[in-house]
Formats: structure tokens, C-alpha cells, sequence
């Protein structure tokens, strides 16, 4: 074998090579790989799962959550996971499924919307800042997603959702914590709306659903977003996303059964139970397993306090940003997630250079996006802004 990181292996060795040689291997390979430890990802909704998650994990890959009658008791796991995400947003009564991510859990939403609504040519209202799962359900759905645009405070604008109802909308999507700046649509708003025209609302939380409950008891403003308010109909929530979950671990949540049943379709090979409400047939029974385990290791406090340490270093990062001149924030952060703008130089250069030095952050359209996740450190953050400092000065002469 070779230790040559460029060298592609395209074909199965005829006779099988020793693990250890293999793990070598890999470790070279897998070398350029970006890691979480390093605190260089400052762009991703993802994070180092938790140690025990990972060895719950482990110990449970063989569960099939495709075929519950052979593994019942990890599906009434799952049911129990799923009751306990709704009583963190406020309905311990909610029916669904722990899934692949919030595309999957989008998806769903969208699928249960369109077939509870039976309506030819269906039409979904969304904002124009929402997750890019939207237009994959809309294509996969035949569904014409209708974008509106936000007000001054990047969220959804109510009237401009209110005005594109027509007799052909199948469901409202309100973001808890946009993909771009974790901003907070209006839903209590939305709600409204939704009842009134009698309309399926969909909250994505995917990002928002693990920060969004603590908010209150840290001192925080709390937002109104999740089954309290009555014209939601189903919440993404992901718990690889803040839930420090393995991925693959998305979360889909209905009011109550008689909307999943929607989507509800009989598997006639299965040995006992024949129904399945998820886009994928064979599933991870292990994931659900060690969100269960998860969520009943850390409780409220354990999650509460990640969220809080991640707030902390959040506005730490805000007051630095302000500090350095000709940098700015794009709006003031709801959750772990901050937008950065600068007037005096091309912010894709900006970009360019951090990645250079090892950075990773995003650029969307005119602004960079970092996100404070639970890997990020103190240390890695000062670290980061004596790099952009520097960046700053070097683009400027
Ligand atoms: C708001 C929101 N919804 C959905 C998703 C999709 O989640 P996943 O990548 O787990 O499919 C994301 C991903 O970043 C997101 O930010």
C-alpha cells in the first residue's frame, strides 16, 4: 500500500490486507480532513458528538429502525426520544421520527403538508433566507416553494407571507434560527396566520430547536417558536446539529399522529409491524438509541450550560468583531451564529486569506458566517481574530 496521500485507490484488493496496515492507511488519508479539536471549524452546525453518545453509538449499529419488529424495543426508544423532544418544545404528546438530518425532516414536513391538503398544483411559502432542504422537497414534491422577503431584522416578512396565500398553498415554513444568521421568523405571527386561512405551519428549528428552550433561564430574550403556539403543525429539530448528537440524527416532530399518518405507507416484506413515515426504509436504530441516551445523561442543566458557554463566547466574539476597525456585525445574534461585514476590503478576499491560514468559516453573498459550536474554545477565537486582524491590515495596503 502506499503512504502517498495523492494515491487513489479504485479497486478491491484480491486478497484482504491487515487492519492494521488498512488503518494506516486511512490515517494518512484522511490527514487533510478538517477536525473540530482543532477549533479551526468556525462553519459548521455540526460538532464533536458527545463521548458517551458516540459509545452508546457503537455499542447499538446493528439496530434497524426499518424494520421495528425485529427491533421493537429500540423503536419504543425512539418513541420515548421523540416524547421527550416534545415536552422541550412545550407538547410531550407529538408523534415522528429521529431521522437522517433536517433534510430528511423537511422533507417529511413538506410530504405530510401536501398529501394532508390534497390540492393539485400546491404551493409552499417560505422565506427567501430558508434552508436550501426546501427546494429539494419542492422538487421532489412538485411542490412551487413561494418565496418572500425579509424585513429590516433578516426575518420572514408576516405580511408579504400573509399576501402570497392563494387556494393552492399547502404550508407556511417559519425558521428558529435561519441558516445564515439564526434569525427567529415571527412565528408567533405566523401561528396566526396559519390558523386563520386554516394552513399547515412547518417551524425549521433544525439549528434553533437544541438553544431555543434554554434562552429564558439563561437571561436571555425567549422567542415564541415551538407547539405552544397552536397553528404549528411540525418542528425540525436535529439533534446532531446542537443536540452534540453522532450524525446521522435529524428530528422530525407532528403536533400529533394524525399527521404523520399522512405519509404513512405499508412495507409488505416486514415480518410484523408494516408501516413506515420516513423517506428512508432501512435506518440508524443506533442514532435514535444515543439521542435517548444523550438526553437523559445531560438533562436540561447539561444542555443548558453547553448553550450557555456558547452564547458567552458568541457576544465575546460580537464585542471583539466591533472593536477592530472596519469590521461589523450584520445583525445582532438571536443564537450561536454571527454575521460579519466589512466596508474597507472584498470580504470574499477576507475568505480566501482565513482559509489560507487554516480557517474555516462560510461566505454568503456579502458576509462571513461563524458559528460558535460546542468544540470552539476562548483560546481558538482569540486566535482567530489575531489572524483576521492581520488579514485586515495586509488586504488594506
Ligand atoms: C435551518 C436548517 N435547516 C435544515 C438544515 C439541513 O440539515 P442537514 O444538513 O442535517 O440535512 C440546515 C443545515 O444547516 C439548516 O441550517
Amino acid at each position: 500500500m502506499s503512504s502517498d496521500t495523492t494515491h487513489r485507490t479504485n479497486r478491491m484488493p484480491e486478497k484482504g490486507l491487515p487492519q492494521n496496515m488498512i488503518i494506516q492507511e486511512l490515517e494518512v488519508k484522511l490527514q487533510r480532513d478538517f477536525t473540530y479539536s482543532s477549533g479551526k471549524i468556525l462553519c459548521s452546525m455540526c460538532t464533536n458528538p458527545h463521548s458517551f453518545a458516540k459509545q452508546i453509538y457503537r455499542r447499538y449499529l446493528e439496530k434497524n429502525l426499518g424494520d421495528p419488529s425485529l427491533f421493537s424495543a429500540s423503536a419504543e426508544l425512539e418513541q420515548e426520544t421523540i416524547s421527550m423532544l416534545g415536552s422541550l418544545l412545550s407538547n410531550p404528546k407529538a408523534s415522528g421520527s429521529i431521522v437522517s438530518g433536517g433534510t430528511e425532516a423537511n422533507i417529511i414536513a413538506l410530504w405530510a403538508a401536501r398529501n394532508l391538503a390534497k390540492k393539485e398544483r400546491g404551493e409552499v411559502i417560505v422565506p427567501v433566507s430558508a434552508h436550501y432542504s426546501f427546494d429539494k422537497a419542492s422538487d421532489l414534491l412538485n411542490l412551487k416553494l413561494i418565496k418572500v422577503k425579509l424585513n429590516r431584522r433578516f426575518q420572514m416578512d408576516v405580511k408579504a407571507a400573509e399576501k402570497a396565500i392563494t387556494s393552492r398553498t399547502v404550508a407556511i415554513v417559519g425558521l428558529a434560527g435561519s441558516t445564515g444568521l439564526g434569525v427567529v421568523d415571527p412565528i408567533r405571527e405566523l401561528s396566526e396566520i396559519a390558523l386563520a386561512y386554516n394552513i399547515y405551519l412547518h417551524v425549521d428549528a433544525a439549528f434553533g430547536g437544541f438553544v431555543l428552550p434554554f434562552l429564558k433561564e439563561l437571561g436571555y430574550k425567549p422567542l415564541d417558536f415551538d407547539f405552544s403556539l397552536p397553528g404549528v403543525c411540525s418542528i425540525t429539530i436535529d439533534p446532531h446539529k446542537m443536540g452534540l448528537a453522532p450524525i446521522p440524527a435529524g428530528g422530525i416532530l407532528f403536533r400529533d399522529a394524525s399527521m404523520s399518518e399522512a405519509i404513512r405507507m405499508e412495507v409488505p416484506y416486514l415480518s410484523g409491524e408494516m408501516n413506515q413515515s420516513t423517506l428512508l426504509g432501512t435506518r440508524s436504530g443506533a442514532s435514535a438509541v444515543a439521542v435517548w441516551a444523550l438526553l437523559m445523561h445531560l438533562g436540561r442543566a447539561g444542555y443548558a450550560a453547553v448553550v450557555e458557554r456558547c452564547l458567552r463566547l458568541t457576544w465575546r466574539l460580537v464585542e471583539e468583531i466591533q472593536r477592530i476597525d472596519g469590521l461589523g456585525i450584520v445583525t445582532e445574534p438571536t443564537l450561536n451564529v454571527v454575521g460579519v461585514k466589512t466596508d474597507t476590503v472584498d470580504v470574499s478576499l477576507v475568505f480566501q486569506e482565513l482559509r489560507k491560514r487554516g480557517w474555516a468559516v462560510s461566505l454568503f453573498h456579502d458576509y462571513l458566517r461563524i458559528i460558535i459550536m460546542p468544540h470552539t474554545k476562548p483560546s481558538h477565537i482569540k486566535s482567530f481574530l489575531e489572524d483576521l486582524q492581520k488579514i485586515l491590515e495586509n488586504l488594506k495596503t
